[in-house]
């Protein structure tokens, strides 16, 4: 049931399911020394988003709008197009710093989000600021441990439906640094959005 939820969450974070199974632990990642939230708000549009795993949910035109509801907290509006029936979903959740991981640091990259899931109530992730520059890409990053496994989720955002050629090379580069290039990524169909 665990993994059931994982995969909901997870689907409603990055608008789409993309997760990627590992072996052993999470593997240990650097994220953004200093994350200001007040300068991440607004639209970001997936790029690009680890290969679904168990089924291709689809997805196209994917989008996060976040926004602050107060000094703490972030609104988060995912959107999503269905390729099948051409249908939006939105999904409204809520993100906010992860205290287990960095206490009262006010700059913390280890978020939590949250979404309301029927039924259930609310499922959660984790949210980690690999690398941002507010204003042309974030690499995103949502690990968790199982038994002798792990799954693991990254995804690209860029400020541009179709950013150039210069922030998605950046973007490469600072995955390459990471040690994380090699998690197997494709692009978000972004043609003919609303
Ligand atoms: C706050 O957290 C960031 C990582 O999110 C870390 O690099 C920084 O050193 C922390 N600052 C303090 C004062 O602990
Ligand atoms: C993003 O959210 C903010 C705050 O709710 C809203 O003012 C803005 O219009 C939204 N932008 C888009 C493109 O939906
Ligand atoms: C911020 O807003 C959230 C969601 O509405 C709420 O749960 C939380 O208590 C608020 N925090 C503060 C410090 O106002
Ligand atoms: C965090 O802030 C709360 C309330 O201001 C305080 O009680 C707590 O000791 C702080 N924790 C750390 C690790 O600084």
């Amino acid at each position: 049931m665990k993994m059931l939820y994982l995969i909901l969450i997870i689907s409603f974070i990055g608008g789409n399911l993309a997760q990627t199974p590992g072996i052993g632990s999470c593997p240990p990642v650097k994220t953004i020394s200093s994350f200001d939230p007040s300068k991440y708000v607004g639209l970001w549009y997936e790029n690009r988003r680890s290969i679904p795993n168990f089924f291709e949910l689809g997805g196209k035109c994917v989008t996060a709008n976040y926004s602050a509801i107060n000094e703490s907290t972030i609104k988060v509006v995912n959107r999503k197009i269905s390729p099948l029936t051409g249908t939006e979903s939105v999904i409204v959740g809520s993100a906010v710093a992860d205290k287990s991981q960095c206490g009262n640091n006010t700059s913390c990259s280890k978020l939590i989000v949250e979404f309301p899931i029927p039924i259930v109530g609310k499922a959660q992730g984790t949210y980690w600021i690999l690398d941002t520059d507010y204003t042309s890409y974030s690499i995103v990053w949502s690990c968790t441990d199982f038994i002798f496994s792990h799954v693991k989720y990254l995804w690209v955002l860029t400020r541009e439906p179709k950013p150039p050629k210069s922030v998605l090379d950046k973007a490469n580069t600072i995955m390459e640094k990471y040690g994380i290039a090699d998690t197997p990524t494709m692009e978000t169909n972004q043609d003919n959005c609303p």
